[in-house]
């Protein structure tokens, strides 16, 4: 059984974080979520592992490597457009050869792993499993229709959706998705649709099983989603303290505070998890917050928040929520007259001010 995680696209949802970086590695409690992906294929026993890339396939080569770091073999294919997710399947058949494959969207995150829904394709041998799970918002995912228990339709994001079951981003296939791969025709978004060739399967008459999504997933597409997936990694984890926390500090619930970070006169209420060398000092870090490595926060307050490596915040009058702020950025008070707000901000920023 081999793997092909879907690395490429565009990520224009999340913008502007993704003009500079892939959207797979933006990190989930200080980590990528590609990573939570190479993780949850090596627990289900898979070690041969395809990553599809695109524009940003330098930065995924450098995250990811050879593998090694996971003791599993790594192979990039190249898209040379988001031509969709048949398209990335298409394209990896040298890959993948005749050997039955997870496939697993880059940007997906399921709590619990995959290692019994994998353990049942092997045993069960149908042509395609797919995973489902119900949404409020239907009509933003390939939705499935049900009957006793069959699949009979699938639609990539209808207008109208007939159920609230949505398509979750792992799907296990064995060799004949090709023929369907092959057969199918690009959307109206000019994608070849792995909705579309799951649905070419049950035409002709193949079988495709479909298995509800017990635990819990996410497609971290938009920022909503990322700091919800934050959320729930952060409430998993275990208190770590590797950092120095001073006397006049307090640090409650489950946190962690990774090598050469300092906590100074400040409280840190977790779950929250401060990365390596950052400095918080007379400040408060709220519940369910990622600091990033090398990151300062200085009299101010942050909360349910991803801050990303190298920024600083300082002086901020008002508690920072949901928010995403990327690498190497500076929010601070300015100390500048006339009083006044002053902006550097890339193209499709997104701003709250009081
Ligand atoms: O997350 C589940 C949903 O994922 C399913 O419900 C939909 O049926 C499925 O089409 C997909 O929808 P999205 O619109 O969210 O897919 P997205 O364009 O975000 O791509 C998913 C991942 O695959 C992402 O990591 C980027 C990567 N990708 C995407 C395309 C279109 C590629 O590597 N190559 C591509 O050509």
């Amino acid at each position: 059984m081999k793997g092909l995680i879907l690395s490429g696209g565009k990520g224009t949802r999340l913008r502007p974080i993704t003009y500079t970086s892939a959207k797979q590695l933006i990190p989930i409690a200080n980590k990528p979520i590609l990573f939570y992906c190479i993780e949850a294929l090596k627990e289900a026993g898979i070690k041969d592992i395809g990553i599809v890339v695109g524009d940003t396939k330098e930065d995924v080569m450098n995250a990811v490597g050879n593998g090694s770091l996971w003791d599993i073999s790594v192979t990039y294919i190249e898209q040379e457009k988001p031509a969709g997710l048949a398209h990335a399947v298409l394209i990896s058949e040298d890959f993948l050869k005749d050997d039955p494959f997870v496939m697993y969207l880059g940007d997906n995150l399921i709590l619990g792993g995959i290692k019994g829904l994998v353990k049942e394709f092997m045993e069960t041998s149908p042509n395609c499993h797919i995973l489902l799970s119900k949404v409020p918002n239907p009509s933003q995912f390939g939705v499935a229709e049900l009957h006793n228990g069959k699949i009979v339709k699938l639609v990539e994001k209808p207008e109208k959706p007939k159920s609230d079951l949505a398509l979750v981003g792992v799907y296990m296939f064995d060799s004949y998705i090709f023929d369907a791969v092959k057969n199918i025709k690009p959307s109206w978004r000019d994608e070849l649709e792995i909705t579309d060739a799951i649905q070419y399967l049950i035409d002709k008459g193949y079988n495709v099983q479909p298995h509800m999504v017990k635990g819990w997933w996410k497609d971290t597409g938009r920022l909503d989603d990322l700091l919800e997936a934050n959320k729930m990694v952060l409430d998993t984890i275990a208190t770590r303290i590797e950092g120095l926390v001073d006397d006049e500090s307090r640090v409650d619930l489950k946190v962690v505070i990774e090598k050469g970070a300092e906590i100074i006169k400040s409280t840190i209420r977790g779950p929250v998890i401060i990365g390596k060398n950052s400095k918080i000092i007379n400040s408060f870090i709220g519940p369910f917050t990622s600091i990033g490595n090398k990151v300062t926060v200085k009299g101010s307050e942050v909360e349910h928040s991803i801050i990303l490596d190298g920024s600083s915040i300082t002086d901020i009058r008002h508690r920072i929520e949901d928010s995403l702020i990327g690498k190497d950025v500076e929010v601070s008070k300015s100390p500048l007259k006339p009083k006044a707000y002053r902006f550097m901000l890339g193209d499709h920023s997104k701003v709250g001010v009081l």
